[in-house]
């Protein structure tokens, strides 16, 4: 596992509005990232720099150990990229539209161009002309032109965006494939939570260009996982379960005569649940089914650490 990306300190202004904010941040090769913020956040702006589109006020940034402004060429020789839509010609098949693309990389063969058109699974469209694809069509080409030069970091500015739950789900298993069995960063921005949760290893929350917390998607959902949980329950008289959890101290939601919830709270809610059940068992009341309410908890997460910053900056 080598170091990506790396910004130390980093600031972008535009005009007066700072909104990119004393940013640190290291990724590195064989994960997805996510980068994670709600609308005007600065995703796209911090995506930007790190394809050398536009220039940052303070700080540091570096790909693969190359500084961006001192060792520029370098820098991006690592870097692919997609921020808005990818340049295409739609009067051009999108294997014309790769042979281009190449001309203006060093060292592109046509070995890589079919191994790209194979990895995003367009062998079979791409001597269509673009103006023929659907959008989905179009991000798979950008992709592949993005990894035409073998970059170590990937970079994609909302990849999913319009695409269908079928496209978002192989777009996943190319870009996790990518990074797991080919070793490249893969960095992805989104303002979807549950999308997150599925495709990236680890992520970055950024509101109103801070950065706010890095951590694996695994102890993002954690964390919200220890504090609360509601669990449904199917049972033969709901009224008396409510009476039962009443006993104990536990209040509940009557959904119907024989459905109810219940949310508890704190560290024992296994204890908690064994307790109530038993309980349930002893007065008689008879339980069908008891299943935790699967909220989208890094959604839950996500609000909760952005509270409050509804409101674009
Ligand atoms: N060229 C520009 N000139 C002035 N302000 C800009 C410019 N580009 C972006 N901004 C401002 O910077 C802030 C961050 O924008 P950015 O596009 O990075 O957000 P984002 O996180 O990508 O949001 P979204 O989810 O909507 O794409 C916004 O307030 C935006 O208006
Ligand atoms: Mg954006």
């Amino acid at each position: 596992m080598e170091t990506a990306i790396k910004l130390e300190h980093v600031s972008k202004n535009f005009g007066k509005r700072r909104v990119v904010d004393d940013l640190c941040l290291e990724t590195h090769t064989g994960e997805v990232f996510g980068f994670l913020g709600p609308n005007g956040a600065g995703k796209t702006t911090t995506i930007k720099m790190l394809v050398g589109l536009i220039d940052f006020d303070e700080g540091e940034i570096s790909v693969c150990g190359a500084d961006v402004r001192r060792d520029f060429e370098k820098a991006m020789a690592n870097v692919g990229g997609i921020v808005e839509n990818p340049e295409m010609y739609r009067y051009m098949t999108g294997l014309q539209n790769l042979r281009q693309y190449a001309r203006m990389r060093k060292g592109v063969t046509e070995e890589r161009i079919r191994e790209v058109v194979e990895l995003v699974g367009l062998t079979n469209r791409i001597h269509e002309k673009v103006s023929k694809y659907s959008l989905g069509m179009r991000q798979r080409l950008g992709v592949a032109q993005s990894l035409l030069h073998h970059p170590k970091v990937l970079i994609l500015d909302e990849p999913t965006n319009g695409l269908d739950p079928a496209g978002i789900r192989e777009l996943r298993d190319i870009l996790r494939n990518l990074a797991h069995r080919e070793n490249v960063c893969v960095m992805v921005s989104s303002h979807l939570m549950s999308e997150m949760q599925l495709m990236c290893d680890r992520v970055g929350i950024i509101v109103k260009g801070k950065l706010l917390q890095v951590t694996s998607v695994e102890e993002l959902i954690n964390q919200t996982k220890g504090t609360a949980g509601r669990y449904h329950y199917a049972v033969d008289s709901a009224e008396r379960a409510a009476e039962v959890f009443r006993q104990a101290g536990q209040e509940s939601l009557l959904v119907d005569e024989r459905h109810l919830e219940i949310t508890l709270s704190g560290e024992c809610m296994e204890e908690t649940l064994l307790k109530l059940n038993r309980m349930l068992f002893e007065a008689g009341v008879g339980v069908c089914t008891v299943s935790p309410v699967e909220t989208q908890r890094l959604e839950d997460a996500f609000i909760e650490l952005t509270k409050g910053e509804t409101q674009i900056a």
